[in-house]
């Protein structure tokens, strides 16, 4: 694997796994995923300031640089481009809208978050030039807002890999304490337990260490509330344990 801190070393019509690092499992697996599509593997690790509308989860964003890179290595990453905070905003850089989808669920809690997201998306496209890039479904609203702005680069969606009790691995599970971690898995049982979004809430209620941001059911193309005729209903959960946020989703019609 050779590690690059330029574009210009990049191999053209790559398969690209942007990611901010503190890379784990779930990572692993979008590179795996990258190597069915080409045999040039680019994946990129910048802690994007620009989606963290708190400067204080800016700073508090786990950083594993020597981990990063054994677990890129094993997972068959070929480029691993770390590039420059000049590199990715040069003067003058356009910033990108998420519009109204931007402003709703995880982008009313976090206004600008998605605006911050697209804009280095595609500064990271425009820059790499890939033939596919892969993304985790584990973002859900992210996943459908950067299929608005991909142009000619096809989006591959990824599963969300799981712990063996449910949790969805996630850079930031560990800044959970041993008991959040434990109760974390509340998410997971009201995600396959739940028909209905009464019940959606009410088995995230049972856990007394989560705060609840948002558990609702919605159209997943617009991300609007679902209604009867509603053809692909996710359910969508968002909240706090141990002030850490964590999120997840789930298809309904297709729940484990
Ligand atoms: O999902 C992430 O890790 C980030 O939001 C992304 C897509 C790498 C943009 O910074």
């Amino acid at each position: 694997m050779k590690v690059v801190t330029n574009a210009s070393e990049l191999p053209s019509a790559c398969a690209f796994v942007p990611t901010m690092g503190a890379l784990h499992a779930g990572h692993a697996s979008l590179f795996t995923l990258a190597k069915k599509y080409s045999e040039n593997v680019v994946a990129s690790i910048f802690v994007n300031p620009l989606q963290f509308e708190n400067q204080e989860d800016l700073a508090q964003y786990p950083r594993t640089p020597d981990i990063d890179i054994e677990i890129a290595a094993a997972a068959g990453v070929t480029h691993l481009w770390l590039p420059s905070q000049s590199e990715i905003y040069p003067q003058g850089f356009t910033k990108q809208s998420a519009g109204a989808m931007g402003d709703i669920y995880e982008g009313k809690s976090r206004p600008g978050h998605f605006d911050g997201v697209l804009t280095v998306v595609r500064r990271l496209f425009d820059l790499v030039n890939p033939k596919v890039a892969i993304f985790g479904e584990k973002d859900f609203q992210q996943l459908q807002l950067i299929k608005t702005i991909a142009d000619s680069v096809e989006i591959i969606t990824a599963p969300t890999i799981r712990e063996s009790d449910g949790v969805a691995l996630s850079s930031r599970n560990i800044r959970l304490s041993a008991e959040g971690r434990v109760a974390a898995s509340v998410i997971y049982r009201a995600l396959t337990q739940a028909t209905t979004e009464d019940e959606l809430r009410a088995v995230l209620a049972s856990e007394s260490a989560f705060t609840l941001d948002y558990a609702d059911f919605i159209d997943e193309t617009t991300f609007t509330h679902a209604q009867m005729d509603t053809q692909k209903v996710r359910a969508v959960v968002a909240g706090w344990i141990n002030g850490v946020r964590l999120i997840d989703n789930m298809p309904m019609g297709n729940r484990a």
